[in-house]
């Protein structure tokens, strides 16, 4: 089609027989019911107020000749159209916008001028549909009827607003109707245009599009994807909101306010070190981690918590950890010996015993003990005994007892 508006574009006498729209009919949604179907098409012609009887026919996008709404534009005929926008008002009720495939001159350097038609329809039943024009009457075109045409200085996009651009009017249209060969539905007597397209009495039907599932988030309530609906999220346990908006709206422009809800995984303050431990594991800071201690050799947890876990509360559970250095128990008195030195009775302390005089320690024995990191001594209580031999007390007690016993004269 390119190729030929540039081949004929150097031809205007043989542009408005070849050249036809190209438009993309992807924006527009006729009512499906009209489709491939030859209608009974009832209006009162503008000029002279006459009722007149004719057939319509749809194709998929586009009315079509022989049964269509047909125009003179200067010289040009105008018998084919392509719908290019509509706007959905409610289930029954919709607004489409055709737009000539021909285009027409009106004279030298005059641009590539199209007509427009407007067609605001409301289906009664599968068999019956009304509709309004919604322009004024073009008296430069032939019939003079409600098309239109704009000026040829100010051609609009086809992506021009519809209701503004397109589909305005200023006397009030009449009704026409479209039947079905042999179906006998009538049109509701309170068939009325509500004036104009966007006008308070129609609402377009608002869609927005399905959401995708967001991570970390769960949906605690939808009430729908139409107008107003809203959707509302919720961080799952151990995440919070950074950024977006936990609840969107399906707003009047078919998107939804606000944006995607970002949910991250909350952080734990980062732990002081405590005294007398060692962090054995930790897997981070982040909801559910964990850090794990243990006291350092010779300390035993007396209170808190060894292992403690970032909650979605961004608090670490338990408490803090108590290391205390262990203790060993207090010692028996040992015989014969008394105890000369002693640093205490916890881990690495130390008691050192001497033996009575006239006293030694036994062979293996050991003066000193140590408390250990299980909290026991090491080695045994030391064993002390007599002295024998050179020793000054016993040996010479004894000796001279037997000396005596055996040398003393007996009275
Ligand atoms: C259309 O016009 C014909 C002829 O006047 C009439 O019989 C028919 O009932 C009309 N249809 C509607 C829906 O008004």
């Amino acid at each position: 089609m390119d190729f030929n508006v540039l081949f004929f574009n150097s031809i205007p006498v043989v542009i408005h027989l070849l050249v036809f729209s190209t438009d993309s009919d992807a924006n527009c949604i006729l009512p499906p019911e009209l489709k491939n179907m030859e209608w009974i098409y009832n209006y009162t012609r503008p000029d002279d107020n006459q009722p007149v009887t004719t057939t319509l026919r749809f194709q998929n996008t586009i009315l079509t000749s022989p049964s269509s709404i047909n125009f003179n534009a200067f010289g040009t005929t105008i018998d084919a159209w392509t719908c290019i926008s509509n706007l959905t008002l409610s289930n029954t009720e919709s607004v489409v916008l055709f737009k000539s495939d021909s285009s027409y001159t009106s004279g030298p350097f005059s641009g590539n001028r199209r007509l427009y038609l407007c067609m605001k329809f409301t289906k009664v039943t599968d068999n019956l549909f009304y509709f309004y024009l919604l322009s004024d009457v073009d008296n430069t075109i032939v019939p003079n009827d409600r098309v239109f045409n704009p000026p040829a200085n100010s051609i609009p996009a086809d992506t021009d607003p519809l209701c503004s651009t397109f589909c305005q009017y200023s006397t009030e249209p009449k009704i026409r109707t479209l039947q079905k060969t042999g179906t006998i539905d009538v049109v509701p007597i309170d068939a009325a245009l509500c004036t104009p397209c966007e006008s308070p009495c129609e609402e377009q039907v608002v869609t927005c599009p399905d959401l995708a599932a967001v991570n970390f988030t769960t949906i605690t309530n939808q009430t729908g994807t139409n107008d107003q609906d809203t959707i509302t999220y919720a961080c799952i346990t151990g995440y919070e909101l950074t950024s977006g908006s936990l609840t969107r709206q399906c707003m009047n422009d078919q998107t939804w306010s606000e944006s995607v809800p970002v949910c991250e995984v909350v952080a734990c303050p980062d732990l002081a070190v405590v005294n007398f431990t060692s962090i054995t594991t930790q897997t981070g800071t982040n909801y559910q981690d964990t850090i794990t201690y243990a006291c350092i050799n010779g300390y035993e947890l007396t209170s808190g918590s060894q292992t403690r876990q970032c909650m979605a509360d961004q608090t670490w559970s338990g408490s803090v950890p108590v290391c205390e250095i262990v203790a060993c128990p207090g010692l028996a008195a040992v015989n014969f010996a008394k105890i000369t030195a002693q640093t205490g009775t916890n881990y690495k302390d130390t008691i050192t015993y001497a033996c009575f005089t006239g006293y030694e320690p036994q062979y293996g024995t050991f003066l000193t003990r140590t408390c250990k990191a299980d909290g026991t001594w090491n080695n045994h209580p030391p064993s002390c005994k007599k002295t024998h031999g050179r020793g000054y007390g016993c040996h010479c007690c004894r000796s001279h007892t037997s000396h005596r016993s055996r040398w003393s004269p007996k009275k």
